[in-house]
């Protein structure tokens, strides 16, 4: 099949099923950061997500793009390798593109390990639960908990910092595989690259922070006033 056997098939199926998950992250910090406003607003964003068939359907859905962004990653990389032969050793630790190929490995993989890490705190106390006939935790309560050990912050904070990385990677090689890489758009999609990357990252780190802040007391009155409002 042409999305499997070519190589060009192979970069469309990658760059799509990370655009969407971008997607994903980009909506997923959105609702994060109103959980650091408003704990009423964003349990009324969960109870939607919940009770939406069409969201219901998203989430399978979610889990085969992962799967198919990591499978073909590994299929890409192998190939790649196979492609460039023993070329690749005589310039280890010489070439900036081999140094960035190495970190992006690691980079990469604290990217996936910290994912069934966040998977464990919240999924699996949250939709596992529901679907295996259990009472389901609070996702507000669980973040209030998480982010109040600041060892916890500082994982997940290491995490975001690969998240960027991969990101800020991945969106303009992204567009790059869909054919926008004439001279005027090449430095461009650098450039929007790091600024989507960079948003997202920045707002999972300040719910991180902020959550600890809120456990030493300090965003009590902010989130309060909120409510007030909202209420
Ligand atoms: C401050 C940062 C974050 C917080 C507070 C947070 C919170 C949550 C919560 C509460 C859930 C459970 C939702 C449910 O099961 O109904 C969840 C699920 C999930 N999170 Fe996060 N998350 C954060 C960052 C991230 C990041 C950076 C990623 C990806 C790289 C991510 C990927 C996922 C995935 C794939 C799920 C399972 C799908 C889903 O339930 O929607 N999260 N997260």
């Amino acid at each position: 099949m042409w999305l499997y056997n070519s190589s060009i098939g192979r970069k469309v199926v990658m760059s799509l099923s990370g655009l969407f998950l971008f997607l994903f992250l980009l909506f997923h910090g959105t609702m994060n950061v109103v959980a650091v406003f408003s704990q009423y607003g964003y349990d009324q964003i969960v109870h939607f997500l919940g009770t939406n068939a069409v969201v219901q359907l998203m989430v399978p859905v979610l889990a085969l793009f992962f799967i198919i962004h990591i499978v073909y990653s590994i299929i890409l990389t192998i190939q790649n390798r196979k492609a460039r032969g023993t070329d690749r050793y005589a310039v280890v630790g010489k070439s900036p593109v081999e140094w960035s190929a190495k970190n992006m490995f690691v980079l990469g993989l604290i990217v996936l390990i910290g994912i069934v890490m966040h998977l464990y705190h919240f999924w699996a106390k949250m939709q596992l639960m529901e679907w295996t006939g259990r009472e389901a935790a609070d996702g507000y309560e669980l973040i209030v908990k998480l982010f109040s050990d600041p060892v916890y912050v500082c994982i997940y904070l290491v995490w975001f910092v690969a998240i960027w990385y991969h990101l800020s990677h991945g969106i303009w090689s992204a567009f790059q595989s869909m054919g926008w890489n004439n001279t005027i758009w090449y430095p461009r999609l650098k450039v929007i690259g790091i600024v989507f990357a960079t948003l997202v990252c920045l707002m999972f780190a300040f719910v991180a922070i902020a959550f600890y802040m809120h456990s030493l007391g300090w965003f009590d009155s902010i989130g309060q006033l909120w409510q007030l409002g909202v209420h």
